[in-house]
């Protein structure tokens, strides 16, 4: 048989439906009576009681001291950049194995990104191979970190974690010290998603995690800042609440910013979801070790598996065509969604998309090998019968 079609074959075995979305919402918990509840209370815009108790039941649960819910994801990353020191004209270094609003968020900062290359031992940011391009490209001089062929200061680095798999995040810790670059996560994709006991998101100044109808928890749409310090929780509250000053009737408002907030009807979501979250990791880990053992005797593919020290949420189950087998993979992709298995290749490189190909970038050719290997197969947590 086709390889093609032996890896559609295969899945169809470990989903055993006939049709199968990349990653959909299991929503048959507590959301039904929470989104009640708003509706019959009136309480359904942007302030309420399950947008306090989301905020700190997340919180709780990443083990940060504060956790600022938004809109979405693009919204919070944006913030969490300004919030750590993020300017107009700044670079921030950003993967470009990643999804477009990492650097979309960077754009609506005004500042600049800076694509950096991939790993293949976590599929996120190189810090070995970022150390010695810094070393060549940059300079440090009064605690400010510039580029030396632009002339602009490299304010600050993005590290994602690619399909839930942690960033080697305390070589990056080190790296962005011995430069003067504050580090914001973009934890979109790795709620659940540890290095040792820390949960990612935890290792900058502040994070951003992502709710949005294919993530571990869904809002609908929703996103979270999060971070351990006080004045800059405060302040990503005023920045994405209009900038308003509190006061029992007036509109006063001291600066530019944002309606981010996130509605309670989503928040109430975000509760419930919550409440499963670890039902919904068990799965996501056992489907891994069934498409492990589906694919255990295919020689042309691996599973990505969580790297020794860390434990990933698996958010997408991710087959890596091994080399030699590249040109295969559309075949691949045509043959599973043919069979009603939905799969995707991941993203296209950022550096080459039409609105960053004049950007700053490092030479990127583990990201390039990468994006013509991976290919995401269906991930959703109900695809385990009897787990939730
Ligand atoms: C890596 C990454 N960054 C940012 C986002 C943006 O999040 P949102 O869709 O909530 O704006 C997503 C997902 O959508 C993502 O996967």
């Amino acid at each position: 048989m086709q390889l093609a079609a032996t890896i559609a074959e295969r899945i169809r075995g470990v989903t055993g439906i006939p049709r199968t979305a990349l990653h959909e919402p299991a929503l048959n918990g507590n959301e039904l009576a929470y989104v009640t509840e708003c509706i019959q209370t009136g309480w359904v815009s942007s302030v309420g009681s399950f947008v306090d108790r989301f905020e700190r039941d997340l919180a709780d649960y990443v083990g940060a001291r504060y956790a600022v819910v938004v809109s979405n994801g693009t919204s919070g990353l944006q913030v969490a950049l300004m919030l750590a020191g993020v300017t107009a004209g700044d670079e921030v270094l950003v993967p470009t194995l990643s999804f477009v609003a990492t650097a979309n968020a960077v754009s609506h900062c005004g500042a600049h990104p800076h694509f950096v290359d991939s790993s293949y031992a976590t599929l996120g940011l190189d810090v070995d191979a970022l150390d010695a391009y810094l070393r060549e490209t940059a300079r440090v001089s009064d605690g400010v970190c510039v580029n030396r062929r632009t002339g602009r200061r490299i304010a600050a680095v993005v590290p994602m974690h690619t399909f839930g798999h942690p960033v080697d995040m305390p070589a990056l810790v080190e790296l962005a010290q011995r430069y003067a670059i504050e580090i914001v996560e973009d934890a979109a994709e790795s709620l659940g998603s540890y290095i040792a006991d820390r949960h990612t998101g935890g290792f900058g100044r502040c994070a951003m995690l992502s709710f949005n109808g294919n993530k571990v928890v869904t809002t609908g749409g929703g996103g979270a800042i999060i971070t351990d310090d006080t004045e800059l929780a405060k302040r990503a509250k005023h920045l994405t609440t209009t900038a308003k000053l509190p006061h029992a009737w007036e509109y006063s408002h001291d600066e530019v910013a944002f309606n981010y907030r996130m509605p309670n009807l989503n928040a109430a979501l975000g509760c419930a979801q919550l409440e499963r979250l670890d039902a919904f990791l068990a799965a996501k880990r056992e489907l891994a070790n069934r498409y492990q053992q589906a694919f255990a005797d295919l020689p042309q593919v691996e599973l990505f598996t969580e790297r020794a020290g860390t434990r990933a949420n698996y958010w997408l189950q991710t087959l890596l065509l091994k080399p030699g087998h590249v040109d295969e993979r559309d075949a691949v992709l045509r043959a599973t969604n043919d069979a009603g298995q939905m799969t995707r290749p991941v993203w296209k490189l950022l550096h080459t998309l039409p609105m960053y190909a004049h950007c700053e970038a490092m030479p990127t050719p583990v990201a390039a090998d990468l994006a013509r290997r991976i290919i995401n197969i269906p991930s959703g947590p109900q695809l385990v019968a009897g787990a939730l």
